[in-house]
């Protein structure tokens, strides 16, 4: 969808929430003033706020913090529910990244919840007998599954931030799973899309797909009742409920039966972890992001790190003349990403190095402002095509004055399609995410080296970026993306947007985002870019692609002054502010 087409419909304080009129959502029931327009202001609301992909997991979301839970709180119960509103990225089979600023204490942490590597894995584990990377592998057979990380994150991140009862934060989506709902066209339109490939695996068929295999139609009622007992079991047992007993048992029985080599132990021994955020500043602002196993947080830091050095306010938001340094600068960053990334727990990632600021000024000066370095002067590698994806990031904000960024996904949109026989959810293919081959590219056109290889145990290097900008000490901004390699350039933009065109967090997302990863050695850019812009950065030498949409930033921006606003990406028809 264009953005220039978004209309907005907001209703009363109370019940606020945003979305754009293009979509026939769901839940309009209790609109009082409904203001339309082409107009992209953000919602406001003094109390708190939620962000997300999916109407109803904003709407559950919201209603905890309206009984006085706090942002974590929130985050949880809408993580558990998009798991079920929203299966194509929303998920308790794959893994993620939450990132929280808190007010008492006032520190940001990082839950690292990303999914690992089985214990038997290995580097070459893809590889077909000519050497060549088998991507059908490493994409949609039980082998591209990582151990999911999911539920132990969330219930870590509520055990030691929250206020409310385990019990509490899954009953929504229990309810969700068990009396259903009514599905909007973007979940239809979704499985339709995807539908040979899930149908492969009799429990993706059986789960979310009609007896005779066609989709649920908009409007119609949708239940999952395996996947309600699933979450019964987290609820009634926490953690156990889901790597120990009967989920994990079911697991490992999927795995054994197809090839898959993920066993009982590697379920049981999934650990989340605290880990301290990736710190930059920017033009006085402080930037929180996400660490390793995320390329994230380094290279947001180290773009703007870059770009620090040109007053890219005065030269205009999406000029010619901004995208190109930006171009220049994302183009170096995702040459250092290939060869230093990977999880540091197995290797060593020179953070601090990669986000100095002396690095940053050696880096500028190989920018001709003028004229694009060609990316095989920057280093070499080989491309692949880009592929469509999803994740989902959301954003809370709470009246205590903690927030919560988020970002979770099983990888690909239906992750690798394969849903758990008996307990009805959907496992990512992270594994993917891995350098296969070194120089070898994966599905979103990243190449890797020795630094994100393949090993037992190991993190696979991820791009999600949920993130945190403080000013003077006050949380300010709340962002973050699904897109695979362009989450870090969309976050980039959301941030640079405010802070350097000082758009409002409404235009922020909505206005229209360039990337580029280094390799291919192109820009690419979203509709409505002007025409001139693109001819004035060809003549410097750039290469323009326009690609489908990027990204869905669900966002909150903190006023100084009081209040929050919260801005819904209309990229993505079900996303939803909704404040109180
Ligand atoms: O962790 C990563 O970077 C990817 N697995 C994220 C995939 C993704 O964002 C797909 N999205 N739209």
């Amino acid at each position: 969808m264009h953005h220039s087409s978004l209309r907005l419909l907001l209703v009363n304080s109370a019940k606020a929430f945003l979305v754009p009129l293009c979509f026939s959502s769901v839940v309009f029931a209790q609109s009082a003033a409904i203001l339309e327009g082409d107009s992209a202001i953000p919602l406001q609301n003094s109390q708190g706020m939620v962000v997300t992909s999916h109407t109803l997991a904003s709407t559950v979301a919201r209603e905890v913090l309206a009984e006085g839970g706090n942002a974590i709180d929130a985050a949880v119960t809408a993580g558990f529910a998009l798991a079920v509103t929203q299966p194509r990225s929303g998920n308790i089979g794959g893994g993620g990244f939450m990132l929280i600023s808190r007010s008492t204490p006032d520190e940001v942490v990082a839950i690292d919840y990303r999914e690992t590597a089985p214990a038997k894995a290995h580097r070459d584990m893809f590889l077909d007998e000519s050497g060549a990377v088998d991507s059908q592998r490493s994409r949609f057979s039980h082998l591209s599954v990582g151990v999911p990380g999911t539920v132990a994150g969330l219930l870590m991140a509520l055990d030691k931030y929250g206020t409310i009862r385990r019990e509490r934060a899954l009953a929504p989506a229990i309810k969700l799973a068990e009396e259903g709902f009514i599905v909007p066209p973007r979940f239809t339109k979704g499985l339709e899309s995807v539908k040979d490939r899930l149908q492969k695996s009799p429990a993706s068929r059986s789960t979310f797909y009609k007896f005779d295999g066609s989709a649920y139609q908009p409007g119609e009622r949708f239940i999952q009742p395996e996947l309600a007992a699933t979450l019964k079991r987290i609820s009634e047992q926490g953690r156990d409920g889901f790597y120990l007993g009967e989920t994990a048992r079911l697991l490992a029985e999927e795995m054994a039966a197809n090839d898959g080599i993920m066993t009982e132990e590697d379920i049981s021994n999934y650990q989340p972890k605290i880990r301290k955020p990736v710190q930059g500043n920017y033009r006085g602002y402080n930037i929180y992001s996400m660490p390793p196993p995320s390329s994230g947080g380094i290279h947001i830091v180290q773009i703007l790190n870059i770009l620090e050095g040109y007053p890219i306010g005065s030269f205009g938001h999406n000029s010619a003349k901004t995208i190109h340094l930006m171009a220049e600068a994302m183009k170096r960053a995702y040459a250092d990403r290939a060869t230093y990334l990977g999880d540091s727990d197995f290797v060593k990632v020179p953070v601090t190095g990669l986000i100095s600021k002396e690095y940053a000024a050696e880096l500028r000066k190989s920018i001709n402002t003028t004229r694009a370095t060609p990316s095989q002067e920057i280093s070499a590698g080989l491309p692949s095509a880009y592929e469509s994806n999803e994740t989902t990031h959301f954003s809370v904000a709470d009246k205590y004055g903690n927030v919560v960024a988020n970002t979770y996904t099983i990888n690909f949109s239906y992750g690798s399609g394969i849903t758990v026989k008996g307990a009805g959810f959907l496992l990512n293919n992270q594994m993917d995410d891995f350098s296969a081959k070194p120089g070898t590219a994966n599905a979103y056109g990243l190449t890797g080296a020795e630094a994100n290889s393949i090993a037992g145990n190991k993190r696979m290097l991820s791009s999600m970026s949920p993130s945190i900008v403080k000013y003077q000490g006050k949380n300010l901004l709340v962002t973050g993306s699904p897109g695979g390699s362009r989450i870090i350039t969309t976050t980039l933009q959301v941030i640079m947007n405010v802070i350097d065109h000082g758009l409002n967090i409404q235009e922020a997302v909505n206005a229209p985002r360039i990337h580029h990863q280094w390799l291919p050695d192109s820009i690419r850019i979203e509709q409505g870019i002007s025409p001139d812009t693109q001819q004035l950065l060809e003549s410097m030498g750039h290469k323009i692609e326009l690609k489908s949409a990027m990204g869905a930033s669900q966002s909150i921006y903190i006023d100084p002054m009081g209040g929050f606003q919260g801005a819904a990406d209309p990229r993505r028809s079900t996303s939803s502010a909704q404040g109180l």
